[in-house]
């Protein structure tokens, strides 16, 4: 078991399979940034290193990116790690932009939940944020997910002020007629974005009274490892699906915080906010790799910080999304 100093049992990884992505969302990459497939742990890399994780206790694999459908091992990866004893659940975080060629074959290869980040409905909003004109791919990719049957699909939204702040309710409507749950996640300022991020930062409570607030919306009981989302339903619609608000920063959940991250290039990343980033893919080849690796595993849980410091304007050593898939 992966137990860090203030008790927090960490059980999930979120597994980065690529720095680089397809869109260029303006609260993560402004810029698009150059990636290299050769830096990346190849699918036997993966599959050894995320398989000693899972030993030790992680039972709950999320794949992201970066955008994780760009590789085009993706699918070999998924049927590698779904092998894995211990694993319970492996989910996919992506822009969807490739997903009606890909839904199926992930579902088959043993994917189960997918969380697809939708920002706008708008051609022209969608394409002020993400640089790029694939609504229309998006969208298709999502009916391609409901075809095949991933159930729940969660819809991620970053609102941005001035961008696309006037479609939150449209955005609702849309997930509700089509069953997917949608959750609002507060922009947050890193390497990249911080000069971006003020102009553009909504609170999630403004979200909310734009929604109709508590009128409309009640709380749905939030259990222990629910995850970081405050979820509501409809007064009014009690079987339609839930909504959900993420706030990083006005509403700190790091006390329940199960999670690590590995980065595309096999470094543990024990904060998404934090300083540290332990490379564990030189242990690989050594011949007590098994040892090594559990040693620097344990380091790095060791020193897993209590909290992140947004509040205080430090976002860590974290550019862009991209790096480490959020
Ligand atoms: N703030 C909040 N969420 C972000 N994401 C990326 N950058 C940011 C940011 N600056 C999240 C979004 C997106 C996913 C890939 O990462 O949820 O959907
Ligand atoms: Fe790509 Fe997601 Fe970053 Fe947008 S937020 S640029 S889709 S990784």
């Amino acid at each position: 078991m992966l137990q860090d100093r203030f008790g927090r049992v960490l059980t999930y990884l979120r597994v980065s399979l690529l720095k680089g992505c397809n869109l260029s969302c303006k609260y993560c990459m402004p810029e698009r940034i150059p990636f290299r497939m050769d830096e990346v742990l190849s699918a036997a890399e993966l599959e050894k290193l995320v398989g000693r994780f899972v030993e030790r206790g992680i039972t709950k694999l999320r794949l992201t990116g970066g955008e994780p459908t760009i590789r085009p091992d993706l699918v070999e990866i998924v049927e590698r790690l779904a092998r894995l004893e211990g694993v319970r659940d492996i989910a996919l975080s992506t822009n969807a932009v490739r997903l009606r060629q890909l839904a199926q074959p992930l579902r088959a290869a043993g994917v189960r939940r997918i969380n697809v980040s939708l920002d706008s409905l708008e051609a022209d909003a969608f394409k002020q944020i993400t640089g790029s004109a694939a609504l229309h791919q998006v969208l298709d990719g999502i009916e391609a997910a409901r075809e095949v049957g991933f159930h729940p699909i969660k819809l991620n939204t970053v609102v941005m002020r001035g961008v696309n702040d006037g479609e939150v309710e449209a955005l609702v409507a849309f997930a509700a007629v089509r069953g997917l749950e949608i959750r609002f996640i507060e922009m947050m300022p890193t390497g990249a974005t911080h000069g971006l991020q003020p102009r553009h930062f909504v609170s999630n409570q403004d979200v909310f009274e734009r929604l109709g607030g508590a009128a409309r919306w009640e709380a749905v009981g939030h259990s222990a490892n629910a995850g970081p989302a405050r979820d509501y339903r409809d007064r009014a619609r009690p079987q339609a699906p839930t909504i959900g608000f993420i706030n990083p920063l006005s509403q700190n959940f790091c006390s329940d915080c199960n999670r690590l991250r590995l980065t595309a290039d096999g470094k543990l990343r024990t904060c998404l906010f934090g300083q540290q980033d332990l490379p564990l893919r030189p242990h690989l080849t050594a011949p007590d790799w098994q040892r090594r690796l559990d040693a620097a595993i344990d380091r790095a849980v060791g020193e897993k910080q209590e909290s992140h410091q947004l509040e205080s304007g430090d976002w860590g050593s974290m550019i862009s999304f991209v790096q480490v898939g959020g």
